[in-house]
């Protein structure tokens, strides 16, 4: 029997990295191997790994110690960060460098970097149709990780840039979910106007992870953009519609009210809706159905995800 390559998953506890996880040990033909990497190695979530036959090993992205003796002896690792634990992009950025130098360090033959983009690139600090954030961000949790990447490419790590996107699972446990109007209605807030939003099942996310590192060296230095569906947010209301069996409207809000909602990160959420909304050709067109298929051949739609996950939305 060959020996089975081990991947080094970050986030192996959370939906990406956890879905990798799952994803590589329920293959029964699998050349690969999973390491989980997680703080707490008695966390619920890290012991259920463990019994799912994952090799669960503790590790912190702040302390790069920790991750290179995580990532020693594996031939792949997943990095992925989460902003929405500390909201700061100079933390996400100190993390994904200290994942780039220890997979340089490790000598990693393929490492998958979970990005997004830069909106800068296209909203420049000085276009004022969106408030600039944390002094030099126009969406912070999407600017930095796009900022990243070239922290990986200049370290000569070998790396696939994987573009996710808006996680359906968001209705359950984003607060995204449907909520009661005072007229009682149900009703989604989105400020996408009638642009369609590229959207995903999390756990899509880690089995087209595998997908791109069973395809070998083929997708290092490429950029793969992920969706299980573009849907407008009419066509969201319509499917939870039919899946709750009770009306749920699209409340289609500008960006101004949505940035102006109070809750934390919301100026954040509103700026990015407003970057999906205006820049609607580009980034869908970075995040395609098709390409994610091929990844992980069962991939969900929106009323396959609600099929499985309607009993878990809200209830309004
Ligand atoms: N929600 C969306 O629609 C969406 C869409 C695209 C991208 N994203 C991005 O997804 C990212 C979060 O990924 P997720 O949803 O998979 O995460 P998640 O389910 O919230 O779980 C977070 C994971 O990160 C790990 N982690 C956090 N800080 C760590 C540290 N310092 N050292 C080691 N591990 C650490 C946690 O591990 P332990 O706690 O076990 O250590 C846990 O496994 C965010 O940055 C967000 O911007 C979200």
């Amino acid at each position: 029997m060959t020996e089975q390559k081990i991947i080094a998953a970050v986030g192996a506890t959370g939906a990406q990295g956890g879905g990798l996880v799952r994803a590589i040990l329920s293959d029964v033909n699998r050349g690969f191997t999973a390491r989980a990497l997680t703080r707490n190695l008695n966390s619920d979530k890290a012991t259920e790994l463990a019994k799912f036959g994952a090799d669960v090993v503790a590790a912190d992205l702040d302390e790069i110690e920790s991750l290179k003796r995580a990532f020693e002896g594996a031939y792949g690792a997943f990095c992925v960060t989460n902003f929405w634990e500390h909201f700061s992009p100079e933390k996400e950025l100190a993390q994904a460098t200290n994942m780039a130098h220890a997979a340089k360090e490790a000598g990693l033959e393929h490492v998958i970097w979970s990005t997004l983009e830069d909106t800068r690139q296209w909203v420049p600090l000085d276009d004022n149709r969106m408030p600039t954030l944390m002094g030099k961000y126009k969406v912070p949790h999407f600017d930095a990780k796009g900022e990243a990447n070239q922290l990986f490419t200049d370290m000569g790590v070998p790396t696939t840039f994987l573009l996710t996107a808006f996680y359906w699972d968001n209705f359950i446990h984003f607060g995204m979910g449907p909520k009661r109007s005072p007229d009682g209605t149900l009703a989604i807030t989105l400020p996408m106007g009638e642009k369609k939003l590229p959207g995903i099942a999390a756990e899509d996310i880690g089995k087209c992870a595998y997908g791109i590192f069973q395809r070998g060296h083929e997708l290092i230095g490429k950029t793969i953009g992920l969706a299980g569906e573009h849907l407008t947010g009419t066509e969201m209301a319509a499917a939870l519609t039919q899946a709750r069996g009770e009306e749920v409207r699209y409340n289609d809000v500008s960006a101004e009210v949505y940035r102006s909602l109070g809750f934390p990160g919301a100026e954040d959420l509103g700026n990015m809706f407003q970057f999906k909304r205006d820049f609607n050709e580009i980034y869908c067109g970075a995040r395609n159905v098709e390409v994610a298929r091929g990844l992980n051949p069962e991939l969900q739609t929106f009323d396959e995800w609600l099929a499985q996950n309607t009993s878990r939305l809200p209830l309004g």
